[in-house]
Parts: C-alpha cells; sequence; structure tokens
C-alpha cells in the first residue's frame, strides 16, 4: 500500500516508524514531515489543513490509505473531503471531530450518554459567567470552547483567576475559540489518558498513558504540549480502565452513532481518576503527543493493520498482540520553551544513538541542513525506549539522552516519578 501521514511532530514520526515496520507498506510519504522522519519516509510539503489539496495530492500518488495526525486538519473536515473522494483515511469527520473541537458539544454528548464528567455551565456573556462562579465559588475550572492548542483551559484556585479567565476569553484573548465558555466543577484525582480506536461501532483499547504537561520537575511551572510520557498507565488498572470503556467510551462512541456521526479514528480520552472511579476530563480525536510515541514502541508494526481495519469498519476482527512492557519518552526541548527560543541550534550525537525496536529517538521540531540536524521548534527529540520494566524503560531513555549532544536543549529529569 501507498500510505500518507499527515503531520510533522514527533508523534508523526513514531507513527511513520510503526507503519514502516509493516510489510504492507510499499511507500510511505509524510507531509510535511521533519528531518527525522526523512531519514525513514519520503517527505512532500503540502498545506494538510487544505483538504481539496490533500485530496490532490493523494490521487497524483496513487494513495490507498491517509492518517491523520493532528486535530487541525480533521476539524476543518479533511478526513471528509478524503472520504468523498474514495481515498481509504484514518480519523473523524469534521462533525465528530467536534468532541475534541467543542468542550459544549463533549458536555452535551456527556449528557446524553450518562458518562461521568465535572458538573457544569455553559455561557455567552460575561455577567452571568461571573455570577456563576461567585456562586460556584474556587477552586473552578474555566474553559474556551474552542480549539486554543491547550491553552484555552483556566484551572483557578481563586476566584479572581476564574474571574480573570471570563474577562480574557470574552475580551477576544483566544479568538473564535472563547466565543462560547464552558465552567467545570474542579475535578480531584490522578490523571491519565486512554486511547481507544473506534470504526464507527466496535471499539479496541490500545493501551493508556501518562505525560507530564508541566515544563519543571517535581511538575511545576508553565503548561507544555507534554514533557514525557509513558505507558502503560499504573493508576489506570485493568478494572478501571473497563469501567472507563463502559461508562465513557462505549456510551460516547453509541450516541455518536445514534446522530448520524459515528467517530471513526482514535478517541484519546483525559480521564480523571478518584476512589477507583474515572470521570472523563476531555476527549481528543487523535493520538496524543508524546503519549503515541509510547504507544507505537509498545504496538509497532500491528496498528497499522488495527487503524486500516478502523477505517474499514472490521475492528471486531481485530485485536491487540500485546507484549508484557513498558515504554517511556523523554521530550528534549529548546531552552525558553513554551516562551521564546532560539532555532536553528546544532544537535549532535544523534548519529551513535542505538536505534531498534526497542530503543528510538524520534524527532519533533528538527530540519536538516548542510549534513546537520537543526532545532526548529519548542519540542525537540524524544526520545523513547522500551523495557519489561518502567525502570528498565526509563534508564534506557535517559541513557540515550545523556548521549545528546545539544547545549541549547534542556529536558527533565523525573519524568514517570509518579509511576515509579
Ligand atoms: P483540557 O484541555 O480540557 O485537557 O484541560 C487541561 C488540563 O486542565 C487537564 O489536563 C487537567 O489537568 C486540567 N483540568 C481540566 N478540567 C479540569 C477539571 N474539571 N478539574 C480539574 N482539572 C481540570
Ligand atoms: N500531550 C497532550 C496532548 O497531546 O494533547
Amino acid at each position: 500500500m501507498n500510505i500518507l501521514i499527515l503531520g510533522s511532530g514527533g508523534r508523526e514520526h513514531s507513527l511513520a516508524w510503526a507503519v514502516m515496520q509493516n510489510p504492507k507498506c510499499d511507500r510511505l510519504i509524510v507531509a510535511p514531515g521533519n528531518a527525522g522522519i526523512a531519514q525513514i519516509a519520503d517527505c512532500a510539503a503540502l498545506d494538510i489543513e487544505n483538504g481539496g489539496a490533500v485530496v490532490s495530492f493523494a490521487e497524483e500518488n496513487a494513495i490507498d490509505f491517509v492518517i491523520v495526525g493532528p486535530e487541525a486538519p480533521l476539524a476543518t473536515g479533511v478526513a471528509d473531503r478524503l472520504r468523498e473522494a474514495g481515498v481509504l483515511v484514518f480519523g473523524p469527520s469534521a462533525e465528530a471531530a467536534r468532541l475534541e473541537a467543542s468542550k459544549s458539544f463533549t458536555k452535551e454528548i456527556c449528557d446524553a450518554s450518562g458518562a461521568p464528567t465535572a458538573a457544569y455551565a455553559r455561557f455567552t456573556e460575561a455577567e452571568p459567567a461571573k455570577a456563576y462562579i461567585r456562586e460556584q465559588g474556587a477552586p473552578i475550572v474555566v474553559k474556551a470552547d474552542g480549539l486554543a492548542a491547550g491553552k484555552g483551559v483556566i484551572v483557578a484556585m481563586d476566584e479572581q483567576t476564574a474571574v480573570d479567565a471570563i474577562d480574557d476569553m470574552f475580551g477576544g484573548a483566544f479568538g473564535g475559540a472563547g466565543a462560547e465558555v464552558v465552567i467545570e466543577e474542579f475535578m480531584e484525582g490522578e490523571e491519565a489518558s486512554l486511547f481507544v480506536l473506534c470504526d464507527g461501532e466496535d471499539i479496541l483499547s490500545i493501551g493508556t498513558a501518562q505525560d507530564h504537561k508541566r515544563v519543571g520537575e517535581g511538575d511545576t511551572g508553565l503548561n507544555t504540549g507534554g514533557m514525557g510520557a509513558y505507558s502503560p498507565a499504573p493508576v489506570l488498572s485493568a478494572e478501571i480502565e473497563a469501567k472507563a470503556m463502559d461508562q465513557i467510551v462505549r456510551p460516547t462512541i453509541a450516541e455518536m452513532k445514534r446522530r448520524g456521526t459515528p467517530f471513526q479514528g482514535v478517541l484519546y480520552a483525559g480521564l480523571m481518576i478518584k476512589d477507583g472511579q474515572p470521570k472523563l476530563v476531555e476527549y481528543n480525536v487523535r493520538f496524543g503527543d508524546p503519549e503515541c510515541q509510547v504507544l507505537m514502541m509498545r504496538l509497532g508494526a500491528q496498528v497499522m493493520d488495527l487503524m486500516q481495519a478502523a477505517a474499514e469498519g472490521r475492528l471486531s476482527e481485530t485485536q491487540v498482540n500485546w507484549a508484557d512492557d513498558h515504554a517511556m519518552t523523554i521530550v528534549v526541548a529548546a531552552k525558553g520553551y513554551p516562551g521564546s527560543y532560539e532555532k536553528g541550534t546544532v544537535i549532535n550525537g544523534l548519529d551513535a544513538m542505538p536505534e531498534d525496536s526497542s530503543n528510538m529517538v524520534f524527532h519533533a521540531g528538527t530540519k536538516s541542513a548542510e549534513g546537520q540536524i537543526l532545532a526548529s521548534g519548542g519540542r525537540v527529540l524524544n526520545v523513547t525506549a522500551r523495557g519489561d520494566t518502567l525502570q528498565e524503560a526509563r534508564d534506557r531513555a535517559y541513557a540515550m539522552v545523556d548521549g545528546i549532544d545539544w547545549p541549547q536543549g534542556f529536558f527533565r529529569r523525573d519524568i514517570g516519578w509518579r509511576a515509579l
């Protein structure tokens, strides 16, 4: 098969790495890709949020299967355009992608399906929103309804912070994403993520993970896209995972089907677990980044068959072949991230890395120039390893990190502290 992956991050490098290992894969193109992806696949410049351009590209290159990495092309309907053109695609329709693109839509689905989640109210005007905050008190969570690149959620520990967040959102700080605001009850507990493939009707769990969102050790400092992750997540025991599937994911998928907008792709359920009970924090309609990197390390080539089965509506015929293993990824980022940082600095030491089925450096923001690898983004490398235990995976990953020579980079030394 000729396969096209859309995206350019560590998530897409790990997807490409897994797909490449499947004998079904004759040719792999990643658009736009990065320097690490270019070492294993063809990269092509393409406006991946333009459905027409993606369809033309797929037709010109005789693509049999498209895998959509990030949420933005899904929200703009790229998967719909591909399906209309008769191209097999892994990823939900724009209508089903609202599970990520609209927080109030997700709340509506939770109400209709009885999925446990935080109590909430929706507002389109500031004054009633502020009155509600005063009535409920802090801590309280204020969310811009739309996609805000992970920045639209304010967990307010006091009322004033929440009220200020309302002013920011209705003041246009998040553009159209903040035209509607969801205010939620603050949930206590431990967060973990569950990843489930869906073909519109059937579902298949492909693993659990936990990430570290804060930039600093001890989970302190500013929020980032994620500084490291590991799989499985010990807090999501088989019993709690089964509850999450039965009470949250399955009813959601059934409700989407009932509405005539079935969900096909990967559903990433962000969960809060307390006293053995999972509650939904949010859905994403794509793989997490960097969670995908640890899932791909554990699943390997079979993920290609599973994604294809999801796209073709035959998930019920499949199963996951699990090894009893653990994986961890350490994000190496440019100093200054998530604030401003330097670009174009040289990364050395990557050639000497052991790269095999248990050790991989997945690239995120990199480009190559004159035979050198240069940093071109905030999160730059995802150093990923697998082991029989989480400790073994962690020791391997940090041994690789220590072999990287990049003075302008930094990473956290404590990924996985909660689980170890
Ligand atoms: P989201 O973008 O919805 O995942 O929110 C970002 C982060 O905010 C989550 O990963 C949680 O850590 C936190 N968060 C969101 N909603 C709540 C809530 N209702 N209670 C506590 N923390 C929350
Ligand atoms: N690592 C969090 C996310 O991908 O949304």
